[in-house]
């Protein structure tokens, strides 16, 4: 995700998240440690770990706000005790190992690409035997909600102009992640429940999947699941995105998963809920597959839905096709365009002759030079050392 220097002022804006940060850093960092600031944005951890007695700092940051990060490293003085690194953490490798490395590298979730691989990565490659990671651990709940608003927000629409929009509406709920305006304990249907714990320190399987039944504890219409993190920093050092918490942090929040329509639930209903994470090249796909049975009739079966986020953009037989074992691609014309400019970087030939030769091979294609050296550059930067 390539977030703006506004988002990078945001993150930091956000107390409730910087002040258990700058409180486990000032407890884990030691005069003369060693740190890594696995994706440092504009370098808020790199900073505060000089300021609490670093040696060495190595920011490791793919996203061009390291060089603001650098900038305003030097601006305090700490230039000289912070190496900059732009990368992924997987692609570095560091000439000494770390007593801590903290990171946030979530999403709106913990599960967010290759956050889990990252820190896994390194942990083994990068930090000292017995050194600390920060965050610690992510406990990651699940409960039932009434959300009629939002629901609202997203479907109603379909139905205004009385046309029969399944096809749309039946993607829309296969989606995740829409903010609820009012998260308080009062949309609650039953106490949360606990799908999965990230305890970095063991972690391996970038995955999550479980089983949860909820009884439900008072009348009214459900729309979905509601789920949310809390971070465990340091022993006992904690921040929560619980519904109803007090000063809750603002960067990340609660993820909203529909059902596929609404239910009208009774006290002592139960919803049985298979929830599962898989991390599928470099995205998240979630399953959730949910199973409401009535108090009064245990063996009816009140609702029953399965979905996920697979289905929840528009599927193309064209590309799946184009993504199987045995598909034999061939070149359209704009790959023959990245091919040709692809071949001439293997060729020590600068980037303006490049462009040139574009026009004269392509000819039409490009209305002025700049829009060939544009394109050219653009590959440059992707794919050149
Ligand atoms: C949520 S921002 C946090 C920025 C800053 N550390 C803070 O807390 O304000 C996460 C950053 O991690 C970077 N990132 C994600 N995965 C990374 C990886 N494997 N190696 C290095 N940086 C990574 C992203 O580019 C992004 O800038």
């Amino acid at each position: 995700m390539a977030y703006s220097i506004s988002d990078y002022g945001a993150m930091i804006a956000d107390q409730a998240r910087m002040t258990s940060y700058v409180e486990a850093l000032r407890r884990s960092v030691k005069p003369g440690d060693v740190v890594v600031d696995l994706g440092a944005g504009t370098g808020i951890f790199a900073l505060l770990a000089c300021r609490f007695g670093a040696r060495r700092v190595y920011a490791i940051e793919p996203n061009d706000a390291i060089h603001v990060a650098r900038e305003i490293a030097a601006a305090n003085g700490y230039a000289d005790r912070i190496e900059f690194i732009q990368k992924l953490s997987t692609e570095v490798t560091l000439p000494e190992q770390a007593d801590v490395i903290i990171s946030d590298i979530r999403g709106l979730l913990p599960f967010l690409g290759h956050h889990i691989p990252a820190i896994v990565d390194a942990r083994a490659r990068m930090l000292k035997p017995g050194g600390t990671l920060i965050p610690q651990r992510d406990d990651v709940w699940v409960t039932v909600v009434e959300a009629e608003e939002t629901y609202g927000e997203y479907f109603n629409h379909w139905r205004k102009y009385e046309f029969d929009m399944m096809a749309a509406e039946r993607i829309v709920t296969n989606t995740t992640g829409w903010s609820i305006k009012d998260v308080t304990p009062e949309i609650l249907f039953a106490g949360p429940q606990l799908w999965a714990t990230l305890d970095y320190s063991t972690i391996s399987d970038p995955n999550a999947f479980g089983e949860m039944s909820f009884t439900v504890t008072r009348d009214g219409m459900a729309h979905g699941l509601l789920i949310w993190f809390d971070a465990t920093l340091a022993e006992g050092l904690r921040f929560s995105n619980a519904p109803g918490v007090e000063n809750p942090t603002k960067v990340y929040g609660r993820s909203f998963f529909p059902w596929s329509h609404p239910v009208e639930l009774q006290e002592g209903d139960q919803v049985n809920v298979r929830l599962e994470a898989r991390l599928v090249s470099d995205d998240y796909i979630y399953r959730w597959e949910t199973t409401i049975k009535s108090k009064q009739e245990p063996q009816r079966i009140k609702a029953h839905f399965n979905q996920s986020t697979f289905y929840g953009a528009p599927l193309s037989l064209a590309s799946l096709r184009k993504q199987s074992d045995a598909y034999i691609p061939e070149l359209n014309p704009e790959g023959l365009i990245d091919h040709y400019i692809l071949s001439q970087m293997t060729s020590q030939t600068p980037l303006g002759e490049i462009a040139e030769q574009l026009i004269e091979r392509f000819p039409g294609k490009f209305a002025r030079r700049q829009d060939a050296l544009t394109r050219v550059g653009e590959l440059a930067v992707k794919y050149s050392k």
